[in-house]
């Protein structure tokens, strides 16, 4: 039978699918069940930089008193971010003391602030590995691509002096030059990179003139823009990659791994149609990989990698023409 194990960030998966970082990581219910339906591994929900602040200056602006006594901040502020942390190192526990698999950390971050020293407390809470979900939205007219740029090596930098775990960047192709920046990513010693992160995006309602929520789910279309930076960079990174977004069922996860990804993240189908879909999708993995004589997941991984395969210039095609997408 197939052996469906690999190898994502010097952790051992016993098969490629991870349970991505959502509300439904959140709980450790849910932790056990995407375990019982056979996840690799599981990226716990984020903790927010931006939350743990919010909390805090909610917290102080509450109780209007404390104005009177400046050093209640430091208190409240302490009180909170470790309300807050102290939960969350729970979480990690909690689920390392129910489930076998890898349990990876993940922190929501836009700066190298004191927040840092947390990613500690992580691993000595028992977190395999941690992912740093890492974007600043360049909204800023003053600000150039490098002062951006400058701010995920901080990040990275500041984190891998805090532990010893591997830590694994997820980021967003929202860069000029992505397979540059990818590269130098790489190179600061961290041993993964997601690609891509999928956000929230506003919409409007035309009739209410109001910004909505636009989709909150990934279509199954939207994995290729992954799949096509997952076959440029797989062979040039020097870390491994988890493909994510759009990853919606067995097929995608086998396109992804030929690309080079070393493990696929999932999260929307998940919410759309249920855990079992993880079980689902190993069968698939197997029932291909027998068919087509694959005895491990190493013997394909990376085999339709841009360095593999025998026209290269495949993903390197942008414009429509009528000779490859057969429609004038
Ligand atoms: C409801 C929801 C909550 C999410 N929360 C987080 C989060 O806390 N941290 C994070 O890094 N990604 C979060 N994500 C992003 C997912 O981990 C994933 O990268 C993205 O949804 C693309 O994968 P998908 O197409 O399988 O959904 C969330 C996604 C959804 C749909």
């Amino acid at each position: 039978m197939a052996d469906l194990s690999t190898s994502y960030m010097g952790l051992s998966l016993r098969n490629p699918i991870i349970a991505g970082s959502s509300g439904l990581t959140g709980s450790v219910e849910n932790i056990e069940k995407v375990h019982k339906q056979g996840a690799g591994a599981v990226v716990l929900k984020s903790l927010f930089e931006e939350q743990i602040n919010q909390a805090v200056s909610k917290t102080f602006n509450q109780n209007e008193n404390n104005l009177a006594y400046p050093e209640a901040l430091d208190y409240i502020s302490h009180y909170t971010r470790h309300n807050d942390l102290d939960n969350y190192l729970n979480l990690i526990r909690e689920a390392k003391n129910k489930v076998d698999i890898p349990v990876i950390a993940s922190i929501n971050c836009v700066s190298a602030s004191e927040w840092v020293t947390f990613a500690k407390n992580i691993q000595d809470a028992g977190a395999d590995a941690i992912e740093l979900n890492i974007f600043i939205l360049p909204s800023d007219p003053r600000r150039k691509s490098e002062f951006h740029e400058q701010v995920y090596f901080e990040i990275l930098q500041s984190v891998m002096r805090q532990v010893k775990i591997p830590v694994a960047a997820k980021i967003s192709y929202y860069f000029s030059g992505l397979t540059n920046m990818a590269l130098q990513l790489s190179w600061t010693g961290i041993k993964g990179m997601v690609l891509f992160n999928r956000f929230y995006s506003p919409d409007i309602d035309i009739d209410k003139f109001e910004v909505t929520t636009g989709n909150v789910f990934s279509a199954p279309g939207e994995n290729t823009l992954t799949l096509r930076w997952v076959a440029l960079l797989s062979d040039k990174i020097q870390c491994d990659i988890a493909a994510s977004t759009g990853i919606h069922d067995g097929k995608s996860v086998i396109k992804q791994l030929l690309a080079g990804a070393k493990a696929v993240q999932v999260a929307s189908v998940l919410y759309q149609k249920g855990f079992e879909q993880i079980g689902l999708m190993t069968k698939d993995i197997e029932k291909w990989m027998d068919k087509h004589q694959f005895a491990t997941t190493r013997d394909f991984i990376g085999k339709m990698s841009y360095k593999e395969v025998e026209n290269p210039a495949a993903y390197e095609r942008v414009q429509f023409m009528k000779h490859f997408a057969g429609i004038e």
